[in-house]
């Protein structure tokens, strides 16, 4: 396994043996995590995008494993607001920081921001693109609610064009041979290049705009959110927000089992009511991103024996 200082900025980054090895680590930090394990570390977090779990559970574990954090979480209160490059940002933080994690609006940024530092760099998201970190948290919380990655039924529903989320658990998840159901309208289904990947590697997907008829054979329902800030077109999005709407008319047509995941955050595309349900997975899979976080800073920066 090399983890050591290594860039994380496409779930392909990782081997199938590497993701389950990382989410045996994630499994030993939340049970105990040493308060002084990244003790003298210190991880910059540049946010170019707005950011709440991504920004949050990597500070959080970066100090509850003693590490310290700097960073913006606006590329207004940045030099960038005076002219000043992404390449010359990121040269000045490899020399205040041991690990940097990127979030912007540009697919390609974490790439070029890799090849400026000398540092490890993690991509927290770039454009439409990847979004990796998510993806880990996500295996990890499917793991831990479904025993297992292998074999499983999972639907990934609305915005699967321009959702980075779901372009790197497709990834991930091609690994353990699960049975996909992409549930888009046209305009917004899944790249070609995600299904060429599925069918270079055999496994089964569907293709539909209707909810309702795949829901019963799930084991995990993905809901994704209209990604807005991603529509060239204004009018665009306006045809399909609020296209789609889980909520608990779903539940007659379910497996007692079937846990719905989101990234996170949702607009209104899961209605609040399922909350309370079983089926509700959303908050402990954000709250995950702490312990796989933390299994990814200790691996990045050779605490692992
Ligand atoms: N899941 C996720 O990336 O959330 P944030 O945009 O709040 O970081």
């Amino acid at each position: 396994m090399k983890f050591s200082h290594k860039d994380i900025i496409s779930i392909n980054d990782f081997s199938k043996e590497e993701l389950l090895y990382l989410l045996q680590i994630a499994r030993r930090m939340e049970k105990k995590a040493s308060p002084t394990l990244l003790k003298g570390k210190v991880m910059a977090s540049l946010f170019f995008e707005p950011s709440t779990r991504t920004r949050l559970s990597f500070a959080t574990a970066m100090e509850r494993l003693g590490g310290e954090v700097i960073g913006f979480s606006t590329a207004d209160s940045s030099s960038i607001k005076k002219g000043e490059t992404l390449w010359d940002t990121v040269k000045m933080t490899e020399r205040y920081a041991d690990v940097i994690i990127i979030r912007h609006p540009l697919e390609g940024s974490a790439r070029l921001a890799a090849e400026a530092s000398s540092k490890p760099v993690v991509n927290a998201g770039d454009g439409a693109n990847q979004h990796p970190t998510q993806t880990l948290l996500d295996l990890y919380t499917i793991q831990k609610a479904k025993g297992t990655l292998e074999g499983l039924k999972v639907g990934i529903l609305g915005d699967l064009k321009y959702g980075r989320v779901p372009h790197s658990l497709i990834i991930a998840l091609s690994h353990f041979n699960c049975e996909f159901t992409f549930i888009a309208p046209d305009a917004l289904q899944l790249p070609r290049s995600y299904l060429d990947l599925l069918n270079r590697k055999r496994l089964k997907y569907r293709i539909t705009q209707q909810m309702m008829d795949p829901l019963s054979g799930l084991d995990i329902l993905y809901v994704t959110r209209i990604q807005k800030e991603r529509f060239p077109d204004p009018l665009e999005y306006e045809r399909y927000k609020g296209v789609y709407r889980v909520d608990r008319k779903i539940l007659p047509h379910i497996k007692k089992d079937m846990r719905i995941m989101h990234a996170l955050p949702r607009v209104d595309e899961i209605d609040p009511s399922l909350d309370s349900t079983e089926h509700a997975l959303y908050f402990e899979q954000a709250a995950n991103g702490v312990p796989v976080r933390q299994a990814l800073l200790a691996l990045l920066l050779d605490k692992m024996k």
